[in-house]
């Protein structure tokens, strides 16, 4: 169930204010029936025409997109910097990122029009393993690792257990290269559980997302999720643990 002004304005027909004022002015049918209550929510079966012209309910999309360093996870911006939007194809429906990845992150990021999707993936109960690597300063001892795994204090509370793993190390260049994988989302975690322990994060990217990696793309690449993906990320988030 949707609210109407969000179903009108969704289908491409007016901004979500201007289709307010299409439902006050009465020019908004629901069933046949002129409706000029705000909250009405209508679900896929009712019909909504505005002044007589039917409101097509806009088909869910999906994609899987390898954001480049340098955007913003988001569908505007206001000083005029690049936004993974920019990246779709010319599309009908208007798509929007499922949570973010920093500006100098990149990797793995989904967009849709599928709010209900979206939250649910988002939702911290359902939670999805997300694997990041990350090349930062300093090499960590075994037991700085550790922390990492069994969870660092952050100003907004301790960490969830998690997955460390060293990738490499440069003695000369005194950087190392490691893997980690939360299952938690909040903002900028990644770089401050390695500031925690002391190694300031210098370059990261998201490899996955539940079952979903990079494979097969270019940075900048974007690709449809299969409907099958979409069934099956569903089931993970609606299914745990061990997403
Ligand atoms: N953690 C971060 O610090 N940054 C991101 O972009 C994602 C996770």
């Amino acid at each position: 169930m949707e609210r109407l002004q969000k179903v009108i304005a969704h289908a491409g027909f007016a901004s979500r204010r201007k289709a307010e004022q299409l439902i006050i002015d009465g020019q908004v049918k629901v069933n046949g029936k002129v409706v000029k209550e705000l909250g009405l929510k209508v679900s896929a079966t009712d019909r909504v025409e505005v002044n007589g012209i039917p409101v097509e309910k806009e088909e869910p999309i999906y994609f899987l997109f390898y954001k480049p360093r340098g955007v913003i996870s988001s569908v505007m911006d206001d000083k005029g910097r690049k936004v993974v939007t920019d990246f779709l194809p010319e599309l009908k429906q208007r798509v929007y990122p499922v949570g973010r990845l920093d500006y100098d992150t990149s990797g793995l990021i989904l967009l849709t029009n599928d709010g209900e999707f979206a939250n649910l993936l988002m939702h911290p109960k359902n939670e999805i393993q997300k694997v990041y690597v990350a090349k930062i300063k300093g090499i960590p001892s075994r037991e700085k690792i550790r922390g990492l795994e069994r969870g660092v204090q952050l100003e907004d509370g301790k960490t969830a257990p998690a997955k460390a793993k060293v990738i490499s190390i440069d003695k000369k260049k005194q950087t190392a290269i490691v893997e980690l994988a939360i299952h938690e989302g909040r903002n900028r975690q990644v770089r401050r559980m390695f500031e925690a322990i002391g190694h300031p994060v210098m370059k990261l990217k998201r490899e996955s997302y539940g079952f979903l990696t990079l494979k097969g793309l270019n940075v900048g690449d974007m690709r449809e999720l299969t409907p099958h993906e979409v069934k099956q990320l569903r089931a993970l988030a609606t299914t745990k643990p061990n997403n």
